[in-house]
């Protein structure tokens, strides 16, 4: 171990180097370890700045002081239209500051189900509400990284694996179909072989009756976004389950309110209710940030400074699609994608009729860092130690 350093050649001390600099996820070099994939030009401003710019979160601030409202609010409740409907009210609590009126911070009203005890009383759901957004809150804070990807297993298909009875098992799923929602799906013929796979998830609720040729029929995950639940607690029982209630559902939560649609849907649910872990949610909100930066900076020649000219920063986000196909990754050992993509000639949504693409994501960006996953995992930054399994799209 006491070999000089003079007798190491200066290439192997480099290689060493940069190494070393890729383990600790060092930012040393960003440009030439982040961006050897696109054309060099004198213009674009892809290094530091970006990374740096990436890991800019404006609303970050207004998300803090949500929390912390809604942490010490006060639960109210009351039955309407002769007990057919108990409405839920959290309460802002008194402020030092007079100035500050008390206000609803969020009201869900929910149908009663008689006999039953849904839903559930509000002194129920009070300490659970409180409990869970701190929890979750806390975990928000914590440190960038990606070593939320190998904890994947077990904070998804372990409780999925319990519910289903099995022995836990930390293998990772042998195949994996992530099905998109895109228009490019209608006419595929995909059906059987998206069925194939031993692990189906499916997005944000998309229907399959009538599409079981081209989209398939098994569903193992529903990943969905919290505003898709807050829809659902308007059903007895939170009904949100088109595909059974039997499959679990993973959920981003896109707002801390939502928290009380979650505390009294899953006191219905009977397959797990999980929530996307907010350092992945993070991890997710930097690597697109990154690449819709990059991209910006690419296709006008402008510094990414001025990204935010363009793109809202304060709404700005990732797609559903980006998530679940990071989930498969860290969940499965191989990973085939199914609908996601657009042309010209196809519906934006094989499901429905709307039209236009949300502005909040940056699609582009996403096929990006599709074709690094493929491609160059180890050039994706704030992913650099993580060993993606193999990824496919089909279209
Ligand atoms: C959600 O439901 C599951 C299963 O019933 C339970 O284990 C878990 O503690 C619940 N979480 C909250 C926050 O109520
Ligand atoms: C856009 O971002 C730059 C640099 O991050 C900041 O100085 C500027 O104030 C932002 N502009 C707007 C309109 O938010």
């Amino acid at each position: 171990m006491k070999r000089s350093l003079r007798s190491l050649s200066l290439p192997l001390l480099l290689f060493l180097f940069l190494l070393a600099s890729v383990a600790f996820r060092s930012v040393i070099f960003p440009s030439f370890l982040f961006c050897q994939s696109y054309p060099q030009n004198r213009n674009i401003y892809i290094d530091a700045p970006l990374l740096s710019l990436s890991l800019h979160e404006p609303a970050d601030s207004s998300l803090q002081t949500d929390i912390f409202d809604l942490l010490q609010a006060s639960l109210e409740s009351f039955d309407t239209i002769g007990g057919k409907y108990r409405t839920f009210s959290l309460w802002r609590g008194i402020s030092s500051d007079e100035s500050v009126r008390p206000r609803s911070l969020a009201r869900i009203r929910l149908p009663v189900r008689t006999g039953t005890r849904y839903p559930p009383d509000r002194r129920v759901i009070l300490p659970l509400f409180r409990h869970s957004l701190a929890t979750w809150a806390r975990s928000h804070n914590a440190e960038l990284s990606f070593s939320v990807m190998s904890e994947l297993t077990q904070l998804v298909k372990r409780p999925i694996e319990i519910f289903n009875g099995l022995k836990d098992s930390s293998e990772p799923y042998s195949t994996c179909a992530v099905v998109g929602n895109s228009g490019i799906l209608l006419g595929s013929n995909h059906g059987e072989l998206i069925n194939s796979h031993e692990f189906v998830i499916r997005l944000n609720n998309a229907r399959v009756t009538g599409y079981v040729r081209d989209v398939g029929s098994k569903t193992s995950l529903s990943f969905v976004n919290s505003n898709i639940l807050h829809l659902c607690t308007r059903r007895v029982g939170c009904q949100c389950h088109p595909y059974g209630e039997n499959v679990p559902i993973a959920m981003y939560m896109c707002q801390p309110r939502h928290f009380l649609d979650y505390v009294v849907c899953n006191s219905s649910h009977k397959a797990p209710l999980l929530i996307t872990d907010p350092r992945f949610d993070n991890l997710c909100a930097r690597i697109t940030k990154y690449y819709s930066l990059k991209r910006f900076a690419y296709s006008t020649g402008l510094s990414p400074t001025r990204w935010n000219e363009t793109h809202d920063e304060t709404t700005f986000h990732y797609s559903s699609g980006f998530q679940a196909v990071m989930l498969a990754l860290g969940i499965c050992k191989r990973v085939s994608s199914f609908g996601f993509g657009k042309i010209k000639s196809a519906k934006h949504h094989y499901h429905s009729n709307q039209k236009a693409e949300l502005d909040l994501h940056d699609y582009e960006a996403e096929y990006m860092i599709y074709q690094d996953l493929i491609k160059q995992p180890k050039t994706i930054p704030f992913l650099a130690g993580f060993r993606a399994p193999p990824l496919v799209f089909y279209h």
